[in-house]
């Protein structure tokens, strides 16, 4: 009702040519939560140019477009908003910066905006750092992480629990333990407690950095401050050993996790699936897949497509039926690795014609066969032909 209320004193204050800025602004806040096109539509059909360009009517419709993933295109209004005689001011910049995070060339965009900022005059607050750092940390950027920490410190700000959290998730990309450590020391000493997000991103650096015995002293602390009440951390711990090739290791957290009665949706079976089926251990994979299946009604894809790989590989076609029956019920749309998966399998039985078919299946439903499946399928179509 008061989208329509705006539209209606919009096209009214229009006849009228005088809507004030904040109308404008307000009105692009309401209709681009719900649709961003009609947002952009109504702000390029502003007729009065410097209108157009003024700085709240601009952050609104950017941030629009940054809540809406578009970021690309935001960028490009924004250059275009920049010619045409904007003044962005901090919002401007925190609003651009925030659509930088986890979008794929988020980091480039961001360092591009930062570099812009002397010359407009506009000081990085602690905000903006705590953005920039996130984008830093979301693509493992530790060095450029440590340098805007640097800065930070001396342009005297204070940091916060935030910013030290995104220099440790930086650190968790190559697994770097040892500035983890320094960097936990150096928080302790100005009194900051860390929370469970970072407790869980310092698990996440010594799994990567392979120090396992560390690693389950840290889940036991994680536990003791009531940090351990899901899955998570023993999901990523369980995936960690059996990538080190630890099945049995991470088999006794499985098992302790169910011991406990751990809250689980089903992800630790999922990771206990692929940890039997990488060591070989088919039989146990399928067995447990099967466990899974009547414990967890409404899996997620990731974990539809553990199951299958196991049946795949010893459950016999009719479990691969009936998980494929399953996804079907659940209208779960498979994707590049179901598809993967199921033509692998139906090559190795011979069922040429159901590869070739799930071939078709996939290509109907914009997926690409990467080139070493494309080789095998080569070959099955050799064969058909
Ligand atoms: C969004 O707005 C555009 C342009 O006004 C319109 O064509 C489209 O149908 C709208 N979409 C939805 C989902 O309402």
């Amino acid at each position: 009702m008061f989208v329509i209320f705006l539209f209606t004193s919009l096209i009214g204050c229009k006849q009228h040519g005088k809507i004030s800025v904040s109308t404008y602004s307000s009105c692009i806040k309401f209709v681009g939560a719900k649709n961003v096109s009609k947002a952009l539509e109504i702000y390029h059909s502003i007729p009065d140019e410097s209108t157009k360009i003024n700085v709240f009517i601009c952050n609104s419709i950017l941030s629009c477009l940054v809540k809406n993933g578009k970021l690309e295109s935001c960028i490009k209004l924004f250059d275009q908003m920049k010619r045409d005689g904007l003044k962005p001011d901090v919002v401007t910049y925190n609003t651009l910066l925030a659509g930088c995070i986890k979008v794929k060339n988020g980091y480039p965009n961001a360092m591009e905006l930062v570099g812009e900022l002397p010359h407009t005059g506009i000081q990085m607050d602690g905000v903006m750092y705590g953005t920039v750092l996130a984008v830093c940390a979301s693509i493992g950027r530790s060095e450029e992480a440590e340098n805007f920490i640097r800065r930070m410190k001396a342009e005297g700000h204070s940091l916060n629990i935030y910013h030290y959290s995104s220099l440790l998730n930086s650190y968790s990309w190559k697994g770097d333990y040892k500035k983890a450590d320094e960097l936990m020391t150096e928080m302790k000493s100005i009194g900051l407690v860390p929370n469970k997000v970072m407790m869980t991103t310092l698990l996440k650096v010594y799994i990567k950095g392979g120090l396992f015995d560390r690693s389950r002293e840290l889940l036991s602390e994680l536990e003791s401050a009531g940090y351990a009440e899901n899955e998570m951390p023993y999901c990523m711990l369980m995936d960690g050993l059996s990538k080190a090739g630890k099945l049995e290791e991470a088999r006794s957290i499985f098992d302790d996790m169910k011991g406990k009665g751990v809250k689980s949706d089903g992800y630790a079976n999922s990771i206990m699936i692929s940890a039997l089926c990488r060591s070989k251990r088919f039989e146990e994979a399928n067995e447990l897949s099967r466990d899974s299946e009547t414990t967890y009604a409404n899996c997620d894809l990731v974990m539809l497509n553990t199951m299958l790989c196991a049946y795949c590989r010893a459950g016999g076609m009719e479990s691969v039926m009936r998980m494929m029956k399953k996804m079907d019920e659940q209208a779960v749309s498979p994707d590049y690795n179901t598809f993967h998966i199921l033509i692998k399998y139906f090559i190795e039985e011979k069922l040429h014609l159901l590869a070739y078919q799930t071939i078709l299946d996939m290509h109907s439903k914009g997926h690409r066969l990467e080139e070493v499946t494309s080789i095998k399928t080569l070959l099955v179509f050799i064969v058909l032909i």
